[in-house]
Parts: structure tokens; C-alpha cells; sequence
């Protein structure tokens, strides 16, 4: 479960992030949307304690992240939408090296199996610098997946993913939220959100617009009309592209 109440971030004198407070339960996925700069990203960050908060309390499955990060930061998992790697770590040593620090015993079933399922394996004893994008988001996500974490935040998983790499972690999402998993979804593929989200909390300027069930949430920007497209309620939503 996922707890976030009166989250406030500032650079500076910039609020990029005001008063936001929302919940996701266990078997739930949130699809978090915004124009860019809306604030997505700084919300993922504080969340899993990557920057802290300005104000507010954040908690992974029980835990406060600033009561104790280690412990919380055991539960979750940070997609982040440009993964870091190491240079000179291969595929599998990079699983080795999250098992360590995640201290994961006998990890390397796992890892094999997560390197298939993410159709990898064959890439096991390559560098980074010898992986297509896509393949290094898949590595990234197979070392943050490898703990098994109870709790996901996904900042735009699928760029760079070819269609059935998005069909897959699609799949790989839903079996993880039907596993208990808490997870929370950032994308401007609304057509994703709308097959694997069970509700989207929409952020602009930093602070909620809305959140609710997607039909929920089309109702309030609809005017009464029926079949609007999660697009369109965004763009009535947010105003077009300003954030
Ligand atoms: N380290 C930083 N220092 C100063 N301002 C920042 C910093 N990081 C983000 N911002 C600002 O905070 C605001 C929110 O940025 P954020 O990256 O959270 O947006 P986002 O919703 O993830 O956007 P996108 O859809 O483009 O990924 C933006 O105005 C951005 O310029
Ligand atoms: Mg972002």
C-alpha cells in the first residue's frame, strides 16, 4: 500500500508539487497523468525517498519513508524513465549486484527467469553499451524487480519499448498488481492507462485536478456526454499542453 498525504515539494522558491495526498491499496494500479512539468516525476522521486519531501508524510506499506527509508526502500521498486546503469557491469552481474544490495539469497533462478520473461537472456553477458535502449529499460526493470518489491512506481515504463515488449510489461504489470503489489503508473499513453489502471489521479501545476475510476474521473470533464476518451478528458482537463 502506498500513502502519500500532504505531499509539498520546492526547488527553490518553485513549488513543483503542492498539498498532493492519495492512497493506492494493495492489487491497485494509478495511473498518474499531467502535461509535462505538471510534476509526475518530483512526486515518483519523493516518493521513494530518491529526494526529500519539502512537507508531508510518505509511506510504503506501513512504513515512513522518513522514519525508516532502509526498511521502505526494501518494499519498493523506482522505474525511473532514464535507468542508470553501470558501464562496465554485464546484464547478470548487474542482477548480482542488485541481489546484494537488495541482500536476495540464491537470487540467480530469479534472475534467469526474469530475464526471459523480459526477453533478455540472450543479452546476459553484454554491457550496457552493447544493448539497444529498450534492452537497457528491460535490464533496469529486471534489477528492480528482482526483490520482489510490494510496492512500484513506474515513471513512463514503455518508451522505447517495441509493441510486444508494451504488450509484455502491460502483462507483467497486471500479474503483479493481481500478485498484492501497490503500483503506481506514469505515462502520457492514455490508452495504456485505460487497460491496466484502476483509477488515475491527474496532476497540474503540482496540484490535483481529479482522481477516481476512469469513468469517475470522465464524468467530471464530460458535460454530460457519453464514450469521451480518457485523451479528450485529459485535454479538457488540463487546458491543452500548458502545465
Ligand atoms: N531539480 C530541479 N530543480 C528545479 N526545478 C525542477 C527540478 N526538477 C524538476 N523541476 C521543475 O519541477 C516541475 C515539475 O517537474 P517534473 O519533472 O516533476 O514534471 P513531470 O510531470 O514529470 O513532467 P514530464 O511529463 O515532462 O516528465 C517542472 O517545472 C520542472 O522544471
Ligand atoms: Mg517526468
Amino acid at each position: 500500500m502506498i500513502e502519500v498525504t500532504g505531499l509539498t515539494k520546492r526547488y527553490g522558491d518553485f513549488t513543483a508539487v503542492r498539498d498532493l495526498s492519495f492512497t493506492v491499496q494493495s492489487g491497485e494500479v494509478m495511473g498518474l497523468v499531467g502535461p509535462n512539468g505538471a510534476g509526475k516525476t518530483t512526486t515518483l522521486r519523493c516518493a521513494t525517498g530518491i529526494i526529500p519531501p519539502t512537507a508531508g508524510i510518505l509511506k510504503v506499506a506501513g512504513i515512513d519513508l522518513a522514519i525508516d527509508p532502509v526498511a521502505a526502500k526494501r518494499q519498493l521498486a523506482f522505474f525511473p524513465d532514464e535507468p542508470r546503469l553501470f558501464d562496465h557491469l554485464t546484464v547478470r552481474q548487474h542482477l548480482a549486484f542488485a541481489a546484494k544490495i537488495y541482500r536476495v539469497p540464491d537470487h540467480e533462478p530469479r534472475a534467469n527467469s526474469l530475464l526471459t520473461e523480459l526477453e533478455i537472456a540472450d543479452k546476459a553477458d553484454q554491457l550496457p553499451g552493447e544493448l539497444s535502449r529498450g534492452m537497457k529499460q528491460k535490464l533496469a526493470i529486471a534489477c528492480g524487480l528482482l526483490h520482489s518489491p510490494s510496492v512500484m512506481f513506474f515513471d513512463e515504463p514503455l518508451t522505447g519499448l517495441d509493441p510486444l515488449g508494451i504488450r509484455r510489461m502491460k502483462d507483467s504489470i497486471l500479474k503483479r498488481a493481481q500478485a498484492g503489489a501497490a503500483i503506481v503508473l506514469s505515462s502520457h499513453l492514455l490508452s495504456l492507462l485505460e487497460e491496466v489502471c484502476s483509477h488515475v489521479l491527474i496532476l497540474k501545476k503540482g496540484e490535483k485536478i481529479a482522481d477516481g475510476s476512469i469513468a469517475q474521473v470522465s464524468a467530471q470533464f464530460s458535460n454530460g456526454e457519453t464514450g469521451v476518451s480518457l485523451e479528450e478528458v485529459f485535454i479538457r482537463a488540463t487546458g491543452g499542453s500548458e502545465s
